[in-house]
């Protein structure tokens, strides 16, 4: 965990850094926005920023968007200066944090953003070798392939073997080479010396050399253009890197492992996928089972989720009805170990009390239970009534609205939660609050919190 932080914290950076450190965190300090984004395009990667909140953060959120630097960014300021905090937050910060800095309140900043706690949890026996195979094969410098079914935790699984590797005191930078359009994910990759191309306004640094003495994982690398995996093969035959622009090889000194929800040998056979590289990257290959086919991992998983999401809430950590298992068991997960944990996010936030039971648990496909408005929070109706009485005579869109701004009411303004309950993205969500805003609309304080 790399944390960058941008001016002196009123004079409080001493200790924020050293409680920052004292959980394992690596901390640099920059003065300004102009100094922090040099450091960045310099390689020197961070995992999240803190900056003081009399900053111009919508300026730092722009440029680190603009140059495609995806880090948190939290703000933090006098405590209780509720409109600079809101200020912050509109200005694209993820989180505000209250000075003086409280330990408590830094340490879940950051276990938060990092998930570094997370553990590998399984009890089924194809997992259990996998587990074993993965032991076996993290010392060794080879390539891993790792495929499998999307949401089966071939990322939990490369971070496990990144951990177990001799390159585990350094770090592990993860590229999803799907998620950047190709123009810019060779840039991302190789980096680029200043003006190699219209919008190269400095040298920047790419992740290969980034990651450099570690582990580098490129999640879904079958999406990888074909010209891309011409120079990828070269960087893992000669170990060396050219940035775009750049007059001179660079050595960089990294473990490649990659990730791929389809089948491998098949793309190759398409001629999407160039054989060489493929042979190249699976020295060897790791196929994570699909959760159907490991049922034996479902009660550990879900309870495992529910433990999370319950003390991520503040709750006391609920649990799972007999039946409510039974209907997971019976489930057939296409989305795997990601749907079991959306369904498990879900349920604790729905369930009253201190048990999930079965109509806390919605499967894709299940009706969806109606929504009723009991003062100021949800309560979950049983679902398939088919009795929408009370809102015939409203607007699809005064109806939304309400059950929009309910749901972050009821979710304490995390947005993220509050998304993940009503099916939509996040992006959506914020688009229907600016809306809303802009319409005028009385949108409750909570409402326009975290995401
Ligand atoms: N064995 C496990 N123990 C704990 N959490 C897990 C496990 N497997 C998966 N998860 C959780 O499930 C989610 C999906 O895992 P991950 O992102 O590794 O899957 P993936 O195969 O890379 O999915 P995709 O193909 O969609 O990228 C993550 O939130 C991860 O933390
Ligand atoms: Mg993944």
């Amino acid at each position: 965990m790399r944390l960058l932080i941008i001016g002196d914290l009123y004079g409080q950076i001493g200790a924020a850094s050293a409680i920052a450190r004292s959980r394992g965190a690596k901390v640099a300090h920059v003065a300004d926005i102009d100094a922090a984004l040099a450091a960045l395009r310099d390689g020197q990667g961070a995992d999240l920023i803190m900056i003081e909140v009399r900053e111009d953060i919508e300026k730092l959120v722009n440029l680190l968007m603009r140059e495609r630097f995806n880090l948190p960014v939290i703000a933090c300021g006098v405590k209780n200066d509720k409109d600079a905090a809101v200020k912050a937050i509109r200005s694209g910060a993820k989180e505000y944090l209250p000075l003086p800095p409280n330990e408590e309140l830094i340490a879940a900043v950051l276990e938060a953003i990092t998930e570094e706690t997370q553990s590998v949890i399984y009890a089924s026996q194809a997992m259990a070798k996998t587990i074993a195979m993965a032991d076996q094969i993290a010392p060794s410098d080879a390539s891993i392939m790792i495929t499998g079914e999307s949401g089966t935790g071939k990322e939990v699984i490369a971070r496990y073997i990144h951990k177990k590797s001799k390159r585990a005191g350094n770090l592990m930078i993860s590229v999803n080479c799907a998620a950047i359009p190709e123009n810019l994910l060779e840039a991302e990759l190789f980096g680029h010396e200043k003006g190699a191309f219209t919008g190269a306004v400095a040298r920047r640094i790419g992740k290969f050399e980034e990651a450099d003495g570690g582990t580098i994982l490129l999640d879904e690398i079958s999406e990888m253009a074909m010209h891309l995996q011409a120079k990828l093969l070269r960087v893992l035959q000669e170990r060396e890197v050219d940035r775009i622009g750049g007059n001179k090889p660079v050595k960089v000194n990294i473990r490649v492992l990659a990730t791929s929800n389809r089948n491998m040998q098949e793309e190759v056979k398409k001629g999407t996928f160039r054989e060489d590289l493929y042979f190249r990257l699976n020295v060897i290959t790791l196929d994570m089972p699909s959760l159907r086919n490991r049922r034996d991992d479902i009660k550990p998983l879900a309870e495992h989720f529910i433990e999370k999401y319950s003390k991520a809430n503040g709750l006391p950590v609920k649990k799972l009805a007999d039946a409510a298992l039974a209907k997971l068991m019976a489930y057939s997960w296409p989305g795997n170990v990601r749907e079991l944990e959306n369904s498990m996010h879900r349920s604790v936030l729905m369930a009253s009390g201190n048990m999930i039971e079965t109509d806390n648990i919605l499967l894709q496909g299940a009706p969806e239970p109606i929504q009723e408005k009991a003062g100021n929070t949800i309560t979950m109706a049983k679902p398939a009534s088919g009795n929408t009485g009370g809102l015939v005579g409203r607007t699809v869109d005064s109806v939304e609205q309400e059950l929009i701004i309910d749901t972050l009411n009821y979710c304490l303004g995390n947005r993220t939660h509050a998304a993940n309950i009503l099916g939509i993205s996040i992006r959506t969500l914020r688009n229907k609050l600016k809306q809303y805003t802009e319409q005028g609309a009385a949108i409750p304080p909570s409402a326009t919190g975290t995401e």
